[in-house]
């Protein structure tokens, strides 16, 4: 039986560790994360989830509504009723208009990650384990982990990290540099969940404004802990990458009360920093990336534009490829 081993456990590296494991292949999964969900990953809190990355997924291709059925009918993912908006700023006056419109929205139950960690709960997995290094010797990988454990033995290696982390283990593997001009591909986001007792009409704001890119409330998601989460843009973001959670608490403070219009107390909850996010548009979306002689393929969301959807279609994509080589 052939071995892979499957470096990262969001969407597209579970869905690739899945569908090799469907196929008869010796799966192994390793995330640097405390678990799988990578970017779809849920804070949990006491009194429930924070969505800090990824807000909710549309399904558009046949691939995906398939996989989003089985889901619905397992009780993973929900369909999120949310009111949606438009908030438009044009030099300092703001507006903030409904948008309604009939586009399905899924999340998942009772947190963003729990399809994701369906799709690998039967996979061997190791997380909390950072791969540093692969070396290639006598047709079989051997992967070294931050704390100097090695895990031997692979037919084939499928890299599924943003593009600058999978181009920074390349070079520190002394592989070939593949990455290219798409190691830019996606941009910081600051998210930071706020809390207030006003709940709002409308819980999935748009936003065209300076610093926002979306502004969302978790009331009507199940498992969630009731509050705002904004979303900064990726300008505002990386402008001020570097400052600290105050800094962001008292922007989303700001711009709750000036933008939506909230007199109540508002109580900063949690910040999160991410330094791979979104996609950056103006850069064309380069596929799957491989070393074919050696058995080694890259890819992820970043690989056919960004999105959970996109991550799920490259995790398929991948697990067709490694079928094809052996
Ligand atoms: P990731 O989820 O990033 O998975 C990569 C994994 O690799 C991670 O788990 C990471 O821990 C692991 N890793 C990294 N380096 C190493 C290493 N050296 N060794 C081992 N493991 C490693 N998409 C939507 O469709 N709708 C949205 O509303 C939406 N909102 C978003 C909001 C934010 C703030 C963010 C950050 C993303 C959002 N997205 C959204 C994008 C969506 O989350 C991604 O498209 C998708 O989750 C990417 O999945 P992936 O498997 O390709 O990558
Ligand atoms: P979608 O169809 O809901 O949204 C696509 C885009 O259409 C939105 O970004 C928005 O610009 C526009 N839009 C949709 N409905 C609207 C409405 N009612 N009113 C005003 N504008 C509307 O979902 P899709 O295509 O699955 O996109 C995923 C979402 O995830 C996008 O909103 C994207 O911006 C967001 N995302 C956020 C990231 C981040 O770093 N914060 C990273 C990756 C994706």
């Amino acid at each position: 039986m052939k071995k892979v081993a499957v470096i990262g456990a969001g969407l597209c590296g579970a869905t690739a560790a899945a569908e090799l494991t469907r196929q008869g292949y010796q799966v192994t999964v390793f995330d640097k994360g405390r678990g799988a969900g990578g970017r779809m990953s849920s804070k949990r809190t006491d009194q429930g989830y924070l969505d800090m990355g990824a807000q909710y997924f549309t399904a558009r291709s046949q691939e995906f509504k398939r996989q989003v059925n089985s889901w619905l009918e397992a009780g993973l993912v929900e369909l999120w009723p949310c009111t949606t908006a438009l908030l438009s700023d044009e030099d300092g006056v703001s507006s903030l208009q409904i948008s309604a419109d009939q586009q399905a929205r899924y999340i998942g139950v009772p947190s963003m990650q729990s399809p994701v960690k369906d799709l690998v709960q039967s996979i061997p997995q190791f997380t909390g384990c950072r791969i540093e290094q692969l070396s290639y010797r006598q047709q079989s990988w051997t992967l070294v982990c931050e704390q100097g454990l090695s895990y031997a033995g692979f037919d084939a290696v499928v890299v599924t990290l943003p593009p600058v982390q999978a181009q920074r283990l390349m070079a520190q593997s002394a592989l070939p540099e593949l990455m290219g001009s798409s190691a830019q591909l996606l941009e910081p986001c600051w998210a930071v969940a706020m809390h207030t007792r006003a709940i709002p009409s409308e819980d999935a704001i748009f936003c065209q404004h300076p610093k926002l890119r979306f502004i969302s409330h978790q009331q009507h998601k199940k498992g969630r802990l009731p509050c705002y989460i904004l979303h900064f843009n990726a300008e505002f973001s990386a402008l001020h990458l570097q400052e600290p959670a105050e800094f962001w608490f008292a922007e989303a403070s700001a711009i709750l009360r000036q933008q939506l219009n909230i007199q109540d107390d508002i109580t900063a909850v949690v910040a999160h920093r991410w330094l791979y996010a979104s996609q950056n548009d103006q850069l064309s979306a380069p596929g799957l990336i491989d070393l074919p002689e050696q058995r080694l393929w890259v890819a992820g969301d970043w690989s056919f534009g960004g999105r959970v959807e996109n991550a799920y279609l490259a995790g398929l994509k991948l697990a067709q490829a490694v079928i094809e080589q052996s």
